[in-house]
């Protein structure tokens, strides 16, 4: 079975093609970073717009580029959930169409699994189960990931996500949106320890995180600090180390929970370097190992959705004709495929 995959969520543009037997035979991602950068975050509208002017033309050069036609494709997964509804609606409503155009089924993806399942892609692809902590732009969750569509959200995130939080302290910098890696960047200069700020929640039992607080300690440590001031670069170097160490230790306290061996890392900061060295550390003395999809599979991207909606597809479960796309859907209401 060769399934074209759809996603349009947020502020990426992306088609994949993943055929049985093979896994994935393509993808491409458009993303809309210059589109919003002025306006310091994502404008709904103005991305909603920009996917209806890019999706058509790139599913074109996406089988154009693998010498496939419309016959060639056996099914349609689209990203059916959570994120921004109009963005949504736009790869719903064209996956959704195409499917009944070239007469094949469609199916709407969570987008949460396709970045559980997205380490799959690899060729060293880890066993189920795995522990998953996924830490975007828009979430920041740990997953006991058992199988496809048999997920248990350990704890999340109960106010900004860390991408978030990296995102909104950059903007504090002055660094431009999405500024994550550049305050990454900025804290390779800073002096550990200058600036130490509060891990929230580690005191407490559970899973949960909440980063809205630290933000606030970053603002207060950088409202007094002239612009040029090189304790700027010990302000966001606190800053990552806080979230680092916070994102590390609750990641451990699962790992001893669940007795997994491998642990997954998704989503667009897991390409934080320090954050990938001290959870492989972390993991090691639980005696368990790190698995990282390639950095194009961490952030978002169309083969993650055509991996999981081929898996879904070919066990036979079909979305009806309905175009599906809701802002919110909890991952709890997964189930696996044809169940
Ligand atoms: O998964 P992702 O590509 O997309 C969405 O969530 O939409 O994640 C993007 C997030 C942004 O908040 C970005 O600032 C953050 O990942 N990010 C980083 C790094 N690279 C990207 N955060 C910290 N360190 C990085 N090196
Ligand atoms: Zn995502």
């Amino acid at each position: 079975m060769r399934v074209l995959g759809l996603e349009t969520s947020c502020d990426e543009t992306a088609v994949a093609v993943y055929q049985s037997g093979s896994g994935l035979l393509g993808h491409r991602v458009y993303t809309q970073t210059d589109l919003h950068e002025i306006w310091g975050g994502v404008v709904p509208e103005l991305a909603s717009r920009d996917h209806v002017k890019r999706l058509l033309p790139m599913i074109g050069a996406t089988l154009r580029e693998l010498d496939l036609a419309a016959r060639d494709i056996d099914g349609i997964a689209y990203t059916a959930g959570p994120g921004l509804i109009g963005a949504l609606l736009v790869g719903a409503a064209a996956g959704r169409s195409l499917a009944m155009a070239w007469g094949v089924p469609a199916v709407g993806v969570h987008h949460l699994e396709g970045h559980l399942l997205a380490p799959r892609l690899e060729a060293e692809a880890p066993e189920f189960p795995y522990l998953a902590l996924l830490v975007s732009g828009g979430h920041t969750m740990l997953v006991d990931v058992r199988g496809v569509g048999a997920y248990q959200v350990l704890g999340e995130s109960l106010d900004d996500a860390a991408g978030e939080a990296f995102d909104k302290t950059a903007k504090l910098l002055g660094l431009s949106y999405p500024g994550g890696a550049k305050l990454a960047a900025l804290a390779e200069s800073g002096q550990a320890g200058a600036y130490v700020f509060p891990r929230p929640m580690l005191d407490r039992p559970g899973f949960d995180f909440s980063f809205s607080g630290l933000k606030t300690a970053a603002w207060l440590a950088l409202k007094d600090l002239p612009v040029d001031s090189s304790a700027r670069a010990d302000v966001a170097r606190g800053f990552e180390d806080a979230i680092v160490d916070t994102l590390v230790t609750k990641a451990g306290r699962a790992l001893k929970v669940t007795g997994r061996k491998t642990l997954v890392v998704a989503g667009g900061v897991g390409a934080n370097r320090r954050l990938r060295s001290a959870l492989t550390e972390m993991a090691s003395r639980h005696g368990a190992r790190t698995a990282y999809p390639r950095a194009e599979f961490c952030t978002d991207n169309a083969a993650m959705i055509a991996l999981a909606g081929h898996a879904r597809l070919v066990a036979g479960e079909r979305s009806d004709l309905r175009v599906l796309a809701r802002a919110r859907w909890p991952l709890a209401e997964l189930r696996p495929p044809g169940i």
